[in-house]
């Protein structure tokens, strides 16, 4: 790179100048927009390691130093003193709500938590064994049939459509859950906040009343807005790319409901549990597990650990670990597999093999434990990561959608396959 804040590129004895692109916390990015057009080179980068696909405004996230902020907000700080309604409007709207915008908007996500009830009989055909992941992406693709009204011009009256989004995705998630135990619906209750309203909608009964505990509503709040947004990871990336043809908002999220649902990215907390789970069962030998993890010839990865950005410890993963041991206690839950994992994360992170690679626990690495604490079932726990990151991907949508240099997502290849031949016919081969 020269001073002039161009990078040099030499192909074939022939020099071009990239222009650098310069984020607001120092981040360098080269524009290669021209390249292909300047020089007939395009780029291979596998798993995009060194891609950018966007500019965006939402977002920062430093993996060197651990930091994450939305819209200019630390992470610690959000999780410390904000309820995840009040995170959800500062990603899709940029700033944090006025007391006026709140109550708005929670008005909003009260008129709007019921759905349809003709969409309640799509659980019914679900077999009951069906991953509520499978089913969130269903429901979430079939509300453009049921609300086409929330189609037309998503992006004038955001509030309204992301109220709606947050509010029926919760409602979704708990009655999907009602209905894999056969128990009856039970219905959003206007008085009840967010997070309270969701745990009241899976654990209350009318036989059993629930009594909604605050350490649990504190605990749920905090998660959910730890998985708020999380810039361009692979359900995000998946959301805007599905976006960028011109699809709608309940098309795309559903798109990324189904790449979040991966054990690579959120399908990691319900990994790791049952990672924890097998290690417990195998007498609490974790060290079998670390050393899987390090054999190349085993495909076998420790759930929860390493991330494609930290390259030291996710600072999410920090505060959960604390609301882990805090939620723990205040409920009285002894739960063997938090020593599991206080153990295996000393050891991983000791030993070379993981201290090399830069591997950190990441976010999911403790979350299980706390939702196992609040009742949630393990098949539940990449649900529970779609309605935390929901805001995210609907601020990121609509930002997408607003850009006016927005372009549909297409990337390019190197093919490798036969070169030109001639055709064989059937008779001659
Ligand atoms: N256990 C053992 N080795 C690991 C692990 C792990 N969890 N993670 C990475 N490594 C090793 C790789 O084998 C590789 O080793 P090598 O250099 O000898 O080939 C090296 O560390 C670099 O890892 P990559 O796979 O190249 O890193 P990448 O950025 O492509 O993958 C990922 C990141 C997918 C998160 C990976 O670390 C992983 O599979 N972790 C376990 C699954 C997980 O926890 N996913 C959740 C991530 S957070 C989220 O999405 C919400």
């Amino acid at each position: 790179m020269n001073s002039s804040d161009n990078a040099l590129l030499t192909i074939e004895g022939k020099t071009y100048s990239l222009p650098i692109v310069h984020g607001t916390e120092g981040e360098r990015a080269i524009d290669i927009s021209k390249l292909l057009q300047e020089t007939g080179c395009t780029t291979l980068d596998l798993g995009y390691k060194n891609t950018a696909s966007c500019t965006s405004r939402i977002t920062f996230l430093n993996g060197n130093k651990g930091i994450l902020s939305y819209r200019g907000y630390g992470i610690e700080e959000l999780a410390e003193k904000c309820l995840f309604i009040e995170v959800a409007y500062l990603l899709v709207h940029g700033h944090l709500p006025t007391a006026t915008e709140y109550d708005h908007f929670r008005n909003l996500l009260n008129r709007f938590s019921l759905i349809h009830e003709d969409m309640i009989h799509f659980f019914d055909h679900f077999p009951p064994s069906a991953p509520p992941m499978a089913i969130l992406s269903v429901m979430v693709n079939s509300l453009c049939s049921y609300y086409p009204e929330m189609n037309d011009d998503l992006t004038t009256d955001i509030d309204l459509t992301a109220a709606r989004l947050i509010s029926k995705i919760r409602t979704i998630a708990a009655f999907s859950y009602k209905k894999s135990l056969g128990k009856p619906l039970i219905y959003p209750r206007p008085e009840l906040p967010y997070c309270a309203n969701f745990l009241n909608m899976m654990f209350d009964n009318p036989v059993e009343p629930y009594t909604v505990r605050p350490e649990a509503v504190a605990a749920l709040n905090k998660l959910l807005i730890l998985h708020a947004d999380h810039e361009q990871n692979c359900s995000t990336a998946t959301v805007r790319l599905v976006g960028s043809a011109g699809v709608n908002l309940y098309a795309s999220i559903a798109a990324g409901i189904n790449a979040l649902w991966g054990p690579l990215h959120g399908g990691a907390n319900e990994a790791v549990i049952a990672m924890l789970e097998a290690i417990h069962q195998d007498g609490g030998n974790f060290q079998k597990y670390i050393d899987k993890a390090k054999d190349k010839s085993d495909a076998f990865k420790l759930s929860g650990f390493g991330h494609r950005v930290y390259k030291t410890f996710d600072p999410r993963g920090k505060i959960i670990k604390n609301a882990c041991d805090e939620l723990l206690a205040v409920l009285n839950v002894h739960d063997p597999l938090l020593e599991i994992a206080l153990r295996l994360e000393e050891v991983a992170l000791k030993d070379a093999y993981f201290i090399e690679r830069n591997l950190f626990p990441n976010v999911d690495f403790y979350s299980g434990i706390i939702y196992r604490a609040l009742g949630i079932p393990t098949n539940m726990f990449t649900v529970m990561f779609a309605l935390g990151r929901l805001p995210g991907w609907i601020a990121q949508w609509k930002e997408q959608q607003e850009d006016p240099r927005s372009k549909i997502g297409r990337p390019r290849q190197v093919y490798m396959g036969e070169p030109a031949r001639p055709f064989v016919p059937m008779s001659e081969r």
